[in-house]
């Protein structure tokens, strides 16, 4: 029987849990932090370390409580230690060190975005290979994965991560934050069909993304509609246009997703792989869910995607991975330091 703690502080969430012999979440808890953020419309680097700072400790104490487990019965350490904020790494960085050093149990890096890709596993078993597709806040990445360890990257964005994109124009539109949710709440009302956003890259070959042209697209439309000088000013002068603002969620919303399941299937075809594994907090979108799984189905692909607390930032999915590195007797010692570095495996 093993137990392993994992901490995970790469953005704007505190997360830690317990895993039980790699499989069996025991607890797995998430402080969000958006009330501090929301006023900012994105995440401000600074607060989030504070907040991961005041916080990590009783969150971790809720954690093993949950988990009905004592520090004592921990047999390793997990902690994300690469790509995120620098300084929101560090907090779990330092206190996966302290907590391995004073227990003298291994300490296990696990990097951000295979937690993301492997965290369908807590759910259920894919078989491999599968094309895996992270789309979050920060990264828009499409991969070949062929076994655990073994990726290729496929394709990325070139700019914007998709999830980013919707936090902007959410925020231009006076929407509120997280922008994804927001958007996807007042998506419901409108007509996805009243704008034609551009599909960036689409008629393209290859298998990057783009989203900062359509972030400016929708700048361009509301400016030209209302006639408004700033930026900042535009959630004033749509005040009371919510029919206006609902259509210009949906549409935008309609455009992300279209290029995110027709890139996702291309890369299905081309590669010849017939399963399709979609994470990160993106991942929640309903209208990403539903039309992936059908647009695959005529394809042939069956599509997998973890319930939505597994794809929004958790630690679980960091615990997962790191039962993986222990059991390959892979750790690292007092020296490590978190890094910015997205590559994998
Ligand atoms: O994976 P995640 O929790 O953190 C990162 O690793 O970035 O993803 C957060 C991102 C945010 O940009 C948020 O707006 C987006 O996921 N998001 C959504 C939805 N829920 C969260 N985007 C679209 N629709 C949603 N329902
Ligand atoms: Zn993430």
């Amino acid at each position: 029987m093993s137990h392993i703690l994992a901490i995970e502080t790469s953005c704007d969430e505190t997360a830690a849990a317990v895993l039980k012999d790699g499989r069996n979440v025991l607890s797995s808890v998430v402080g969000v932090q958006w009330d501090i953020h929301r006023k900012y419309g994105g995440v401000v680097p600074e607060l989030a370390c504070r907040r991961h700072i005041e916080i990590i400790h009783p969150l971790t104490e809720e954690a093993l409580k949950k988990g009905g487990i004592a520090l004592k019965d921990l047999d390793a350490i997990a902690v994300t230690s690469s790509p995120g904020l620098i300084g929101a790494l560090l907090v779990g960085v330092s206190f996966a060190k302290a907590l391995s050093y004073s227990l003298k149990i291994p300490l296990i890096p696990v990097n951000h975005l295979e937690g993301h890709l492997w965290a369908i596993s807590l759910e259920k078993r894919v078989p491999r290979p599968f094309i895996g597709l992270v789309v979050s806040g920060g990264h828009t990445n499409l991969y070949l994965v062929e076994e655990m360890g073994k990726y290729k990257l496929l394709g990325s964005t070139l700019d914007d991560a998709a999830g980013e994109a919707f936090d902007k124009v959410a925020r231009m539109l006076g929407l509120g934050f997280p922008g994804g949710p927001a958007i996807e709440l007042y998506g419901m009302k409108g007509k996805p069909d009243a704008v034609a956003f551009p599909r960036a890259l689409l008629n393209r070959k290859g298998l990057d993304f783009s989203f900062s042209g359509i972030k400016t697209a929708v700048l361009s439309y509301v400016r030209g509609m209302y006639n408004v000088a700033h930026v900042d000013d535009i959630p004033e002068a749509l005040a009371g246009n919510d029919q206006f603002k609902a259509d210009v969620a949906a549409s935008f919303q309609q455009a992300v997703v279209d290029v995110l399941v027709s890139r996702t299937i291309s890369a299905a075809r081309k590669t010849g792989v017939s399963r399709i594994v979609i994470s990160g907090g993106v991942a929640c979108n309903k209208l990403l869910r539903k039309r992936i799984k059908s647009d695959a189905e005529e394809n042939g692909i069956k599509v997998y995607i973890p319930s939505p607390q597994y794809c929004t930032d958790n630690a679980a999915m960091i615990a997962w991975v790191g039962y993986r590195y222990f059991k390959k007797g892979i750790s690292a010692d007092l020296r490590l330091n978190p890094g910015a570095d997205s590559s994998m495996g």
